[in-house]
């Protein structure tokens, strides 16, 4: 638990810069499909695996007699006649197609037993335990049975196959986290479902993997596997509904942030503010990223954020406000207390 910044502390705080190529070269590592965690993304990893080594090994048995034939027959000073041409060998004709037929027909039954196994068929009475929603550009995550909603980041319970409502809001967007499940696309008006599980704890980064927009990139997702008693616990604490701070500059925050027009698009339970157009900030300071994985949820990032949203995300469609340094200040406060 972070202690809510002192006005002092902020204000020394730089705008956190977007993060490296660096960075986001390992955060790819760290999403890899080669490390599955549920056996939903381990039998695409197999697909994956033995269609890659069959690729391979029909790479090498073309490449190695063509190399051959071009060392073997090239051209030599004093030739004085092109090599032996054969045309037509009609066993030849059969064996290269028959084997690539055999080969293609066994992934193509290998791929169908693949797709049942990644996405098991889905009860007509099954309720979903997670309704992910995509809009342009961050994710909202709903919990139906537990009234919990927050976005970007999803809180999952280990060696449990959770049943995901996936829809969109505005365009098509595709939810994506190789480690954890297959991808499927966000479409509006369409509801797809998804079953997502991780097996052991740890933190399972996915992007948005359709083209939707100018900041296509920046709608990333992160699954927080946790323990049944950690999950628990985590649910326990969304669920409570925040107190309006009352005094300093975080009760003046709270005061801004229902009169200027950050209630028009945000949520936060416990006051006036219920819109449902941009993320639900309940518990937005018990989140780690800001804006779907462009800046780590630090006090120096929301304070950058709140400053100009344009800058940090160009195209993202909470405007620049043109707040005073002491309007964002105070917003920060308020905002960082919402654990
Ligand atoms: Cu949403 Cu790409």
């Amino acid at each position: 638990h972070r202690p809510v910044p002192r006005l002092s502390t902020i204000s020394r705080h730089r705008p956190t810069p977007p993060r490296s190529i660096s960075h986001h070269l390992l955060t790819k590592m760290n999403s890899s499909p080669f490390n599955p965690n549920s056996p939903l993304a381990e039998s695409i990893t197999l697909l994956f695996l033995v269609t890659l080594i069959i690729g391979g090994v029909v790479f090498l048995i073309v490449l190695a007699p063509t190399l051959y034939s071009y060392i073997r027959f090239r051209a030599r000073p004093g030739d004085e006649e092109e090599p032996y041409q054969k045309l037509g060998d009609r066993r030849l004709e059969i064996l290269w197609t028959v084997i690539p037929a055999i080969v293609l027909a066994l992934l193509f039954g290998f791929t169908l037993v693949t797709m049942g196994r990644a996405m098991p068929p889905v009860p007509s009475d099954a309720q979903p335990d997670l309704i992910v929603t995509g809009h342009q550009w961050w994710w909202e995550v709903a919990y139906p049975t537990a009234a919990i909603t927050t976005a970007n980041e999803i809180h999952i319970p280990t060696g449990k196959r959770l049943l995901v409502q996936i829809e969109s809001a505005d365009v098509i967007h595709d939810f994506s986290v190789p480690q954890l499940a297959r991808k499927v696309d966000a479409v509006p008006g369409t509801t797809n479902y998804l079953w997502l599980q991780a097996d052991t704890p740890g933190t399972f980064l996915g992007t948005c993997n359709e083209y939707c927009g100018v900041q296509h990139a920046w709608m990333r997702i992160r699954v927080i596997a946790q323990t049944p008693a950690d999950f628990a616990a985590w649910q326990q604490a969304q669920a409570q509904i925040p107190t309006v701070p009352t005094t300093g500059p975080a009760a003046q925050g709270a005061q801004l942030f229902q009169t200027l027009t950050c209630a028009n698009c945000h949520r936060i339970q416990g006051t006036a503010a219920n819109a449902r157009i941009g993320p639900d900030l309940t518990h937005l300071a018990s989140r780690q990223t800001l804006a779907a994985g462009v800046l780590d949820n630090t006090p120096g990032g929301l304070l950058a954020w709140l400053s100009n949203p344009q800058a940090i995300k160009p195209g993202v469609h909470m405007p620049n406000l043109k707040l005073s340094a002491d309007e964002v200040e105070s917003l920060t406060s308020y905002l960082e207390s919402l654990k």
